[in-house]
This record gives C-alpha cells, sequence and structure tokens, in this order.
C-alpha cells in the first residue's frame, strides 16, 4: 500500500520488551533520532510476563563457564559455542546494569541478590523480582527510563508491516501500520539508516501458548520478506508446566514457573506416581525439553490430557512470599495450590531460532540488526536453557549498540516495498493453529508435516477483503507456519525440543547442522 505518511529517523528500534529498550537506551547517546515503534503500548510483549528471572553467574562460587556447560548440554549439541561464551561472559555485568537502571530484583534477609535454580541449571543462579513477577519489574524499570529519555521518541500501536530496501539490498526504512496515533494514522513510512527487529516471538502460532496475544512472528516474517536468512525454526520450545484450563481453552495460557520445581514442587501423575524420578539426574529440574517429553509420554500412556504438579508443602506463606502472581492466577481458575494439586500440560512458550545473526546481532541484510527471541544468535541450540531469554536480549542488544553507531548507512531512496503477495484473512487464524498444534506441535512426524504444509499452502492463497492489523498478521502466521513446518521436516531425528516420533533418537552422526530459510520467490 501506498503510505499516508513519511517521517525519518536515524534508527528504528521494533518492539519494547527488554532488548528493544535496551538497544534504544544504550543507543539515544550515540546516534541521532532512535525511533521505537511497537504494536500495542510498550508493556504488552513477552518480556512482562516472564515469571522465573534472568540467569547470570553471580552467585558465591558460580562461573560464566558452569554456565556455559549447563546452556550447552540444554541445547543438545545445537548451540554456537562462541555465542554462549559471549552470553554468559557478559551476563553477569548486563544483569549489574539492569539493577544500575532501577530494577529492583529480590534480596535475601542478609542482603544479598535472591538466586534461584530452574531446569537444567546445576547452580541457583536466576534473578528474581517480586517473587514471580521479573519480567514485569525490568519492563518497569525500562519504560521508566524510556520516559525520561526524551532523545528516545516512541510510536504504540505501530504493526511494522515490511521493511524498505535500498538499491544495495540494505536497509532503507520500513512501513508501518499505525492504529489513532492522530496525525499518524494508517500506513506511513520511516526512512531510516539502521534498524532493531527486537520484536518476540510466533507463540501465537499454536493453539496454547505461555505468549501474549502480540506475539504473531511479525518481525521473522518481515525479515523474511526482506531477505534475512531465518534459522533453527524448527526448535519451538514448550514449556512442560503451562496450566491445564480443559480442552476448549485457547490463546494465551498461565504459566507455571520452573521456578516452583526449583523451589521443591514435583510432578505426579493421576496415580501420584513421581514419573520423573529415573527419567534424568536432575529428574523434577531436567532441561525442559526432557520435561515436556516426560509429561506428554505419560498423558500418552494415561490417555489423561495433563499431569499434576504438586507444590502443597510449599505452604502458604512461602507460595504468597515466593509465587504471589501464580498463586493469584491458580485461584482465580479454582485451584489452590496451597491444598490443590495443578493440573499441567506443555504449551508453546519460546521460539530458539529466528533471523540469524553474528555475534554483534547483525543479519545479512545491511543496516538490519535483531536481538532478543526474534534473532537466532545461536545461544538456544535445540533446545533454551530456563532464564536465558531475558539475558540474551540484554546481552546483544548492548552489542548491537556497540557496533551499529559506525556501521550507520546514509539514508538512501526506498526502491521497492518487500511484499509481494497478497494479504490472508484474518478467519483462517483458528484453523492454522489448531493445524500447528496437532501436527507441528510437541510430536511430530513426516506424514503430519506433509499435511500441515499442504493446509498452509492452502489458507495463503486465501484473499483478505480488508487491509487491517489482522489480516497482516494472519499473514505473518502463515508465513512462519510454513517456514517452521518446512525446518522440521528437514529435521529427520529427535533434537532438544524438536520431536519427531518417526525418528525418535539423536542423531550425532548425521546432524545435519543448521537449517536456513530464505524466501525464495516472494510469495507470502
Ligand atoms: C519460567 O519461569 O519457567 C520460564 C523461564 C523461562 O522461560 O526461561
Amino acid at each position: 500500500p501506498e503510505p499516508g505518511w513519511t517521517t525519518t529517523a536515524d534508527v528504528v528500534v521494533i518492539g519494547s520488551g527488554i532488548a528493544g529498550l535496551t538497544a534504544a537506551l544504550r543507543l539515544r547517546h550515540e546516534v541521532g533520532k532512535v525511533l521505537v515503534v511497537t504494536k500495542d503500548v510498550l508493556a504488552a510483549g513477552s518480556t512482562q510476563w516472564a515469571q522465573g528471572g534472568i540467569a547470570a553467574a553471580l552467585g558465591p562460587g558460580d562461573t560464566p563457564h558452569e554456565h556455559e556447560v549447563d546452556t550447552l548440554v540444554a541445547g543438545a549439541g545445537a548451540c554456537d559455542r562462541a555465542a554462549v561464551e559471549v552470553l554468559v561472559t557478559e551476563g553477569p555485568d548486563a544483569v549489574r546494569e539492569l539493577i544500575a537502571l532501577g530494577t529492583n530484583f529480590d534480596h535475601n534477609p542478609d542482603g544479598e541478590l535472591s538466586l534461584t535454580r530452574e531446569g537444567g541449571h546445576h547452580r541457583d543462579r536466576i534473578a528474581h523480582a517480586g517473587g514471580d513477577a521479573t519480567g514485569a519489574e525490568i519492563q518497569r524499570a525500562l519504560i521508566a527510563a524510556v520516559e525520561q529519555a526524551p532523545e528516545i521518541e516512541v510510536i504504540q500501536h505501530a504493526l511494522a508491516v515490511d521493511l524498505l530496501l535500498a538499491e544495495d539490498g540494505g536497509v532503507a526504512g520500513l512501513t508501518l501500520h499505525v492504529m489513532g496515533e492522530g496525525q499518524r494514522d494508517g500506513v506511513g513510512a520511516v526512512l531510516c539508516r539502521a534498524i532493531v527487529l527486537a520484536s518476540g516471538g510466533l507463540g501465537q502460532v499454536f493453539a496454547q501458548t505461555t505468549n501474549p496475544s502480540v506475539s504473531t512472528g511479525d518481525g521473522m516474517a518481515v525479515a523474511l520478506r526482506a531477505g534475512a536468512v531465518l534459522r533453527d525454526l524448527e526448535f519451538v520450545q514448550f514449556h512442560p508446566t503451562v496450566m491445564y484450563l480443559g480442552p476448549e481453552s485457547r490463546g494465551q495460557q498461565p504459566l507455571i514457573s520452573e521456578a516452583v520445581r526449583g523451589e521443591g514442587a514435583f510432578l505426579v501423575d493421576f496415580e501420584g506416581n513421581r514419573f520423573m524420578q529415573g527419567v534424568h539426574e536432575l529428574a523434577d529440574l531436567a532441561p525442559r525439553d526432557v520435561v515436556a517429553k516426560a509429561i506428554m509420554r505419560r498423558m500418552l500412556e494415561t490417555g489423561q490430557p495433563h499431569m499434576w504438579l504438586d507444590a502443597r508443602h510449599l505452604g502458604a506463606a512461602f507460595w504468597e512470599r515466593r509465587f504471589p502472581t501464580i498463586l493469584a492466577t491458580c485461584r482465580s481458575h479454582g485451584v489452590d495450590p496451597v491444598t490443590d494439586l495443578i493440573p499441567v500440560a506443555p504449551a508453546c512458550h519460546y521460539a530458539s531460532g529466528g533471523v540469524r545473526t553474528d555475534l554483534w546481532g547483525r543479519s545479512n541484510v545491511p543496516g538490519l540488526y535483531a536481538t532478543g527471541e526474534v534473532a537466532c544468535s545461536g545461544v538456544h541450540g535445540a533446545n533454551r536453557l530456563a532464564s536465558n531469554s531475558l539475558l540474551e536480549g540484554l546481552v546483544f542488544s548492548r552489542r548491537i549498540a556497540t557496533v551499529l553507531p559506525g556501521e550507520l548507512r546514509p539514508l538512501m531512496p526506498p526502491v521497492a516495498d518487500t511484499r509481494t503477495a497478497g494479504l490472508v484473512p484474518g478467519v483462517v487464524r483458528r484453523e492454522l493453529q489448531e493445524a500447528m498444534t496437532s501436527l507441528v506441535g510437541v510430536l511430530r512426524t513426516a506424514d503430519g508435516l506433509t499435511d500441515a504444509v499442504a493446509l498452509l499452502d492452502k489458507l495463503a492463497g486465501v484473499s483478505a477483503e480488508a487491509i487491517d492489523q489482522e489480516s497482516w498478521e494472519t499473514t505473518n502466521l502463515v508465513t512462519i507456519s510454513l517456514a517452521l513446518a518446512d525446518a522440521a521436516a528437514l529435521r529427520e531425528e529427535t533434537r532438544g525440543s524438536h520431536w519427531r516420533e518417526d525418528f525418535p533418537e539423536r542423531d550425532d552422526a548425521g546432524f545435519a547442522g543448521h537449517f536456513d530459510v530464505v524466501m525464495s520467490d516472494g510469495a507470502s
């Protein structure tokens, strides 16, 4: 569509979670105008929902090396070791910077930072805030800092539609669909010298997810259409303990943080058996993929739609102090974790893959950087280690802010809108999510993936009549689902969060490396 308005900026940051706002704050004195655009309000993304915390080797006796080892093991042989080294080495300073910014992490009575444990960690290394409201506190502190920074301009309710490219194939700007921002209403264009993509994940591709409604894979789809390489899309992490609300429940589901198991809760089946014992040396605190698979196996063996989390022994006072948010959420659904077992089942939680970047957050498109969940920096491999996600956004946004000012491109005229095909209507979204969940979800087979691709191809051909946010998002969901299903079909082994019923073993001898996805012919 023709833009109804045009503006300029030096750097546009797309997204306003930990990754986006860290990049904006760090860049604001290094480049001219920094513009943050975000699809909803500043706090609507996934950061706000993070419970457990942020991992870094901050405790006595802990080292970045030990954090690295745990990250590599969880990543099931598919991490980029250099990227993991960057993450764990720069992590402690990055968290200290967050504290200096005003984030109030929880402390022990002796004044030391309170650190807890989550799946796959051999040490207590997860800093948390408000008990189980870590993301909300980080988001609060970042927004407060941005509000004090007049150099940063923000446009809320602004969906990134597509990148505008210059003649050399690099960034020239982007088009936005803005809803209700006075003069900047409808589709407009921002001409700029660099873009930092920090728009989060794709959880809404599935019928049940811990992700908020804004996580529709927009950033990955926008990047793909602009020629960026996406990597590791098949490694979608399913969180093991998401509260089960019944067979009809759809969309964002309540997370029961791994930190609850970190503080002593354990999984049981309908007979009361602790089925994680004997599955892994860390039992209920095994890496996330191991726990999610064990729950799914027990669900399939017993024909039950969920398993149970037993945290009754933590007691009322501990629950109220340590997990007030989860306690309130459970109670609002009629379950009191002080006296009741919590029904739990795996649900989509995190995209370990995304826009492929180097160690400085650069994509293959000149002027396009990516950070946080939208990116694939290589730190997560086939299965992200618990609480490494906030850390990744923080560390790699700092890195981008180090190199980007020296790499700023001139403002260049755009040659073409990167969108080459029509829009898909929102009405197909439900069918897409059901198919992705049953055919491309926790358990995958070649036949199921073939059926999924056929259905997605069909949905991609349905034309939207209205040009609105719903159809932009649904088109992005179709684009990303197709890429994800293709990558899942190519990986004929079970590794990390990618579980193939027809190839049930991890195949180290035949490891195919990483699957890079590019857009071949302009299909949407
Ligand atoms: C959780 O609190 O269990 C989620 C932590 C994470 O996704 O890393």
